[in-house]
């Protein structure tokens, strides 16, 4: 759409004042029931009682930075950023978000304004000016930009595309130079990744994630902050480390552990080095108290084993409940599983070797598995800073073990050797020896630089650290299990296998 056809439809449609009252009256009579349907919308299970304009930036002479309240038959109120333009065109991207409008009697629409190119362009212009928007309750919409921002030549390509797949935020690419990552639902305060993306790229100065170039932030009235969106440098890259690592297993033939999966294991080595850097990163200053590594007390180890057994207990009460329906190979798996309960309990116990051995906590990534890594030519770079989406921001934001991350991608290299052997098959003797060996080399890599850090951030002992560890990866098991009960019963194997291996290299240490 040319800026001259806006131009025209301004004409056609009136003064932004009537277009916001028409918005208004849209979100409160269509949203409702478009709300469900889009893919970024994050409380599908839940009945919308109404949703409401909080407040809206007009960008351009036919768009809007709307933030959408939106309320429920049960529960707290969700707050979404839903950009709008004024779009009379037919032909609109099926699926996408377009809601009836009246302006002076004259029927129109306003549709999702990521599908339009032009209003992506509007987006970085008001970045290239540091654009602040007045809103229509009194705040105002703030354009941020960072030193890394770059200088946009005027003949560079930055033709704007949006990502697909993507589920709850929505990210539009600038040529190969930015990435915007819009947040849907929102909610006042730091956001994480911002917070966290800050810190990495200006005080730690690590160089192993995207630079943080800008944010789109929203001011109250009274001032209240919150982030609508986050600008990146692009980082060109071979995809992300959950493709890369099925790309290779699907080449290798992970039944057979040979010279052919060397290269493999070297690039896991790095992965697990660059994943020490970031924790020395991320412990590198002590004068700032949103990082400052802070002694790991026998509090929060007790606290943390008595939230895993409990855990241990409800994932095995589901397990009882659905043993019967279970298919018979994935059913063995489980009767060891309810057989260990007890052992697996007294396992959590171990974290209290954390704090004997004076260890720190630290806030770490938090949601860390290969599909927050992009695989680039230089090695692997580190993304999405948002912690594990269904826990509290003020949890999130909690200083934790390393350990919880090193878990984290333990177990994602388990499901992508199982996931490119047979997701659903008998258990693989050689997929199984490929895992320890992946696993084995990341912890390498991960264990040698972390010899760098000048925080203790482990335990010293290496039978203290390995304990440690395997509760975290239990922690991390006993979440998938309840998460593939409830989602994909037959790919109960992969987290039961897991935790079955926990079990036998204890018996065997
Ligand atoms: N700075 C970046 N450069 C290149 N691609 C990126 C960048 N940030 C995100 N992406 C792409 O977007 C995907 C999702 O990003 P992520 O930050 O993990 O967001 P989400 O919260 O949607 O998981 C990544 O897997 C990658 O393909
Ligand atoms: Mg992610």
């Amino acid at each position: 759409m040319g800026s001259s056809g806006r131009r025209s439809d301004r004409a056609r449609h009136g003064d932004p004042a009537r277009i916001a009252a028409a918005l208004e009256r849209a979100v409160l009579v269509e949203l409702p029931a478009a709300l469900p349907r889009q893919r970024w919308f994050g409380a599908k299970g839940r009945a919308i009682s109404g949703a409401r304009l909080r407040d809206c930036g007009e960008l351009g002479d036919s768009a809007w930075l709307a933030l959408v309240d939106v309320t429920f038959a049960q529960g707290p109120d969700e707050t979404y950023t839903v950009p709008l333009v004024l779009d009379d065109d037919t032909s609109r991207v099926p699926g996408s978000l377009a809601l009836a409008l009246e302006l002076d009697g004259t029927p129109s629409r306003a549709a999702d304004a990521f599908d339009h190119p032009g209003f992506c362009l509007e987006l970085l212009r008001a970045f290239e000016r540091e654009a602040t928007l007045p809103t229509v309750r009194g705040g105002s919409v703030r354009f941020l930009r960072t030193d890394r921002f770059p200088r946009l030549d005027p003949d560079a390509s930055v033709a704007p595309r949006r990502l697909t797949g993507e589920q709850s935020n929505t990210s539009v690419v600038y040529g190969d130079v930015l990435i915007v990552k819009a947040l849907r639902k929102v909610q006042p305060g730091p956001n994480l990744d911002h917070e966290v993306g800050e810190f990495l790229t200006f005080r730690a100065r690590f160089p192993h994630v995207p630079p943080l170039a800008g944010a789109i932030e929203h001011a109250s009235a009274t001032g209240e902050t919150t982030t609508l969106a986050l600008l990146q440098r692009y980082v060109p890259s071979h995809g992300d480390g959950w493709r890369w690592a099925l790309d290779q297993l699907g080449r290798l033939q992970p039944e057979h552990v040979d010279e052919a999966s060397e290269p493999v294991f070297r690039d896991l080595f790095r992965l697990g080095a660059v994943t020490a850097a970031l924790h020395g990163a991320l412990a590198s200053d002590g004068r700032d108290p949103a990082f400052a590594p802070e002694p790991l007390t026998a509090d929060d180890a007790s606290g943390w084993g008595e939230r895993i057994a409990e855990d241990v207990r409800r994932t095995c009460d589901a397990i009882r409940a659905r043993l019967e329906t279970l298919p018979p190979a994935i059913a063995a798996d489980a009767r060891v599983l309810l057989a260990s309960e007890p052992a697996l309990i007294e396992r959590a116990r171990d974290l209290r070797l954390l704090a004997a051995e004076q260890c720190a906590k630290i806030r770490i990534h938090g949601d860390y598995h290969l599909g927050q890594t992009l695989r680039t030519d230089g090695g692997f770079v580190i993304l999405d800073f948002e912690g594990e989406p269904a826990r509290p921001v003020a949890e999130r934001r909690r200083k934790q073990c390393v350990l919880v991350d090193v878990a984290g991608m333990l177990r994602s290299l388990d499901y992508a050797v199982h996931t490119a052997v047979s997701p659903t098959g008998a258990p693989s003797q050689g997929g199984e020896r490929w895992v320890r060996r992946a696993n084995a080399s990341f912890l390498e890599g991960y264990l040698d630089e972390i010899a760098r850090v000048p925080v203790r951030l482990l335990p010293a002992s290496p039978s203290a650290f390995t304990r440690a560890l395997s509760v975290f990866e239990l922690d991390r098991a006993l979440y998938e299990v309840r998460y593939e009960l409830d989602n994909r019963p037959t790919w109960l194997g992969i987290p039961l296998r897991g935790l079955a291996r926990l079990l036998a290299r204890e018996r065997g240490s």
